[in-house]
């Protein structure tokens, strides 16, 4: 198995249990508030650790996020490369509704504060063979992905959050590009599955495109390819559906990286996934690998 780099993002989340989203101009009271570690890096760090990956984090927090640091160690990320010389460590306010959903603000902290020599530093010991693995939740992005792809590293970018920047990256170097529907929309224009996989394909045929789309499941694209495979959902109890996005990105690159089929990679990412709507929390409701082969989750397809 190659080894996986991540340079992202570490957030504390603030978790808040809300009958509705707050609307215009209204004050709710919660239901309950509770403090989970998170950001779209971490949680991708520990999902490609808990599915077996050999990851390394690369990212930055302040003083206040040593344990932050220490719940990635304990989940099997090695962090030598995760600083504490921050201002002040990423956080995210998150609204979780009766349905599950959620909605999220983030505050970048020191996340936006990795500069060219922290990257040069943490791609140093990395090259062919080895991945990266990317969210747009950290500064620098588009010299990260072209200071990777000189160096030979496979570059797996899940274009999270999406925002008007990621059309300027150059993600035409990326080997795999990982959307849900709002990011595939906003890069590449149109609006339902089939034709986003096409126009996706078609702007950056050198990568494989993979679209996760709720209900619908997750689809894939091989570099080039027009055929599309599929994966459907499992009938499990939504909870919050926080970091699924994040556990399927997790466990999808690890299978990959394990030189697994696509087809293998998107059953096994889309186990992982339903598990941890079915859990409260961010990267507290990744599942390990064991878990999810051994979950006897009913099958609805697409
Ligand atoms: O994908 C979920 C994550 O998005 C949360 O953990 C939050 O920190 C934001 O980065």
């Amino acid at each position: 198995m190659g080894n996986i780099l991540d340079i992202g993002s570490i957030n504390i989340d603030y978790v808040y249990e809300v009958e509705h989203f707050v609307r215009p101009g209204e004050t709710i009271s919660s239901r309950s508030m509770s403090v989970f570690p998170g950001g779209k890096g971490l949680n991708q760090s520990v999902a490609l650790a808990r599915a077996g990956g050999r990851v390394w984090h690369a990212g930055r927090v302040g003083r206040d996020g040593l344990g932050m640091i220490k719940i990635m160690k304990d989940a099997g990320v090695n962090v030598e490369l995760v600083d504490s010389s921050g201002s002040a460590t990423g956080h995210a306010i998150i609204q979780v509704n009766a349905s599950g959903e959620n909605c999220i603000i983030i505050h970048p902290g020191a996340n936006f504060e990795l500069e060219r020599d922290f990257i040069d530093n943490a791609l140093r010991s990395f090259g062919e063979g080895d991945f990266l693995i990317l969210q747009n939740e950290v500064s620098n992005m588009p010299y990260i992905i072209n200071a990777a792809s000189r160096k030979g590293l496979s570059i797996a970018f899940n274009l999270a959050p999406f925002g008007p920047e990621i059309k300027e990256y150059p993600l035409g170097l990326a080997d795999i590009l990982l959307v849900n529907e709002i990011e595939g929309g906003g890069v590449s224009g149109r609006h339902n599955t089939e034709e986003i996989l096409d126009e996706m394909t078609k702007l950056f045929p050198s990568a494989a495109v993979v679209l996760t789309a709720g209900r619908d499941g997750a689809m894939y694209r091989g570099p080039g390819e027009t055929r599309t495979l599929s994966h459907g959902i499992y009938d499990v109890p939504v909870v919050d559906t926080t970091a699924a996005g994040d556990t399927f990105t997790g466990f999808f690159i690890s299978s990959v990286a394990d030189g697994k089929p696509p087809a293998e990679a998107l059953r096994i990412a889309s186990i992982a996934s339903s598990i941890a709507v079915s859990r409260k929390g961010a990267s507290s409701s990744v599942p390990t690998l064991a878990e999810t082969l051994k979950a006897n989750l009913k099958y609805l397809g697409a």
